[in-house]
């Protein structure tokens, strides 16, 4: 394996692709039927790469915006603690959200974003994760359009990362820590 501290590769490249067009037709169905503005929020950094391949597979008019929280320092573990560190420019009143996430493990970071986007009166509220570890779950968040269930493993690429690095690899690997 060229990239240290991968052992295995978990979803291909090309399988990437599948899932995020995959994805992009149902919530461009979705969104098609309900009508109305639409903003998709990325939460940084993980969903970067992940959020700019997804908003050009829907097709329907929409606003992109970021949001960063801390949830995890430099390790693997959660410490359970969410931070916001950047917030909106926009505003979501009245609008359709649709939170994109890398990846939802013990749900402890969604459940506190979720909260406080509900608070600012948005028509509506979706969630969107590229991938999904049920197994680890503490908290129940609802998910509308999911990638890929995974086990529980510590995966990096696309976006996803360990102590910030390996976000550049073009494919989901596991990372042996
Ligand atoms: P949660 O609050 O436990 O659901 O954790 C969500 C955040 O933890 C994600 O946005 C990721 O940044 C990070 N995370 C959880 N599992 C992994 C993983 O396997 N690889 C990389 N990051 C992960
Ligand atoms: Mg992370």
């Amino acid at each position: 394996m060229p990239d240290t501290g991968i052992t295995k590769i978990l979803i291909r490249e090309d399988e990437i692709q599948q899932i995020v067009a995959d994805l992009g037709q149902e919530i461009s169905d979705h969104y098609q039927q309900a009508g109305g503005e639409l903003i998709v929020i990325g939460l940084l950094r993980g969903s970067f790469i992940f959020m700019a391949d997804l908003v050009r597979k829907i097709h329907y008019p929409l606003v992109v915006d970021f949001m960063a929280v801390s949830s995890y320092g430099d390790g693997t573990t959660s410490s359970g603690d969410v931070k916001i560190v950047m917030d909106l420019d926009e505003s979501v009143e009245g609008k359709h959200v649709l939170l994109v996430e890398d990846i939802i493990d013990t749900g402890t970071t969604f459940k506190k974003v979720i909260r406080m986007m509900q608070n600012r009166g948005p028509k509506s509220l979706r969630v969107c994760t590229f991938l999904n570890k049920p197994s680890r779950r503490k908290y129940d968040v609802q998910i509308d359009f999911c990638g890929k269930d995974i086990p529980d493993e510590f995966v990096c690429g696309y976006g996803l990362d360990y102590a910030q690095k390996y976000r550049n690899l073009p494919y989901v690997g596991v990372l042996s820590v």
